[in-house]
């Protein structure tokens, strides 16, 4: 779907639809769509008398126009109570909308700026929900259906929503706003592209090719590690996980530099285990096929920097992924089994569906050894964080409250929940091990505590985050942004990071 600005009247439009809005209360509409209420010789405000249009939060009433105005069809589009309205509800707005316009006949969408320079919403910011909405809302993953969705006739869906504009002054900010949030969904459905890939058809080495790929395209430097060199880097952690499968392991590297300097003012590094069987300690089979995705956190540090790239903060930033299988090979680690990581600590393997603490504390001791000044990791870790939060909002640790507070601020710009976890040093005692410095389990509860306590050994006084997305990772239902399959959650708010991190 292309998303544009158009200068003119939303009632003189040629569109497919065109969808106007109406905030909870208002029974006299003004603006674009008392324009097309005028157009149309009152009828908006008939059907709002008649209690039919109630600009009720989401509701979208669509009647057709039989040649009042150019466009066939109008709609309405509820934007619910005045002061709950911002940003977010945009996005979310127009992204149910998106999908229940997914019509024969529907292929261009002419809407409005919804509330972009008024209700305290600036032109830009609501531009870029607007794009944000329609992108990531009408994202489908079909590359392997043969006959595209049965449930629409619309197979090709929707090609074009334009923003209509009638104030000159507006035109740039929405300009602008679209560009942005084109960069952002971009990213975000990119992530999804790659972590929806069955993990027949995304190795290690294809997720490699697919960074390297983008990379090129969009102007960044990219490095990808084998296993010889994970070896020479004294990654033993990394390599343990990788033992079991025949697929080669890759570390990948993509560098933006914004400004001159040394180092990197942050590092994304996202958990790439291209299918987790659970190794040796053998996961039960039901719901097994869910492990296709449990390298969404690579996906999501790799598309991250798509749209660095194209927005060009001034701050240097690393994405590193550490890209293996987790599979129960002849070769494949046992529990007991002790390894030494690249920072010299050994590990004593207790479980070896553990593995994405073990592939992250090597990618975070790379991260340190490339000079990061701050370090965020994003992981499918923990089915425990499913417990404590469920797929609402992901978890958040840190050895930093300062520096976890400026994510979390990244995070809710994107429209994105999350929520602290504690990280107590009594828990320390639980990584403890018998016979190695650590383990990687603990065993008195805390499951998701023990992923961020495990990784925290490794990143020394480095400001860190860790971010624990296995609770939404996969979705089940569409609502709002968010689509059924992998959601894409914290791309965005990494975007956001990286525009703030310096200054
Ligand atoms: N990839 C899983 C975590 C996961 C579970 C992600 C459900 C998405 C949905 C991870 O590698 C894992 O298996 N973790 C174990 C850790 C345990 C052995 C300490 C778990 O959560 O059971
Ligand atoms: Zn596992
Ligand atoms: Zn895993």
């Amino acid at each position: 779907m292309e998303v544009r600005v158009q200068a003119g009247d939303i009632a003189a439009i040629q569109a497919d639809i065109v969808v106007v809005n109406l905030f909870e209360g208002i029974t006299a509409p003004g603006g674009g769509t008392g324009a097309v209420d005028s157009a149309l010789n009152g009828r908006i405000t008939e059907l709002i008398a008649l209690g039919d249009i109630t600009g009720k939060k989401g509701a979208l009433s669509t009647f057709h126009t039989f040649g009042a105005i150019p466009a066939p069809r109008v709609a309405v589009l509820g934007l619910g109570k005045r002061e709950e309205f911002d940003s977010h509800k945009v996005r979310d707005l127009v992204a149910d909308m998106v999908r229940k316009l997914r019509k024969p006949g529907i292929k261009h969408i002419a809407t409005l700026a919804h509330g972009g320079g008024i209700a305290g919403l600036e032109a830009a910011a609501a531009a870029q929900s607007i794009t944000e909405g329609a992108l990531l809302g009408s994202y489908r993953f079909e590359q392997f259906k043969t006959r595209k969705n049965d449930d629409d006739d619309n197979a090709s869906g929707i090609e074009t929503l334009t923003i209509v504009e009638d104030d000159q002054v507006k035109l740039n900010p929405l300009e602008a706003g679209v560009a942005r949030g084109k960069a952002f969904a971009d990213a975000t459905n990119f992530a999804r592209d790659l972590a929806n890939t069955p993990a027949n058809h995304l190795y290690p080495s294809t997720l490699a090719d697919r960074a390297r790929e983008m990379a090129s395209i969009a102007g960044l430097e990219c490095e990808i590690l084998e296993e010889a060199d994970m070896l020479r880097k004294g990654m033993g952690s990394l390599l343990s996980v990788a033992a079991g499968s025949d697929q080669p392991a890759k570390l990948i590297r993509i560098s933006y530099h914004g400004t001159e300097g040394d180092g990197y003012d942050l590092a994304l590094v996202g958990k790439g285990i291209t299918f987790d069987t659970g190794g040796t300690s053998l996961k039960p089979a039901a719901n097994m096929h869910a492990m296709k995705a449990d390298m969404t956190g690579a996906a999501s540090v790799i598309a991250a920097m798509q749209a660095i790239a194209a927005l060009k903060p001034r701050a240097r930033v690393v994405a590193i992924a550490p890209c293996t299988e987790n599979m129960p090979g002849a070769h494949a680690t046992r529990p007991g089994d002790v390894v030494t990581a690249m920072n010299g600590k050994t590990v004593e393997i207790l479980n070896t569906d553990a593995e994405g603490r073990l592939v992250l504390a090597d990618a975070v001791c790379w991260a340190n050894e490339l000079g990061a000044r701050h370090i965020v990791d994003v992981a499918t870790l923990t089915g425990a964080v499913t417990q404590a939060l469920g797929d609402v909002c992901y978890a958040v640790m840190t050895n930093d409250d300062g520096f976890a507070s400026r994510f979390e601020a990244a995070a809710s710009a994107a429209g994105e929940k999350t929520w602290r976890l504690p990280m107590f040093e009594e828990y320390d005692e639980q990584v403890k091990s018998d016979v190695a410095d650590i383990k990687n389990i603990g065993s008195r509860g805390a499951g998701t505590i023990m992923g961020g306590k495990f990784i925290e050994q490794f990143v020394g006084d480095t400001p860190w985050v860790h971010l624990d997305i296995a609770g939404m990772d996969t979705m089940p239902a569409d609502n709002g942004w968010i689509v059924k399959g992998v959601s894409g959650v914290s791309v965005r708010p990494m975007i956001n990071l990286a525009e703030s991190i310096v200054g």
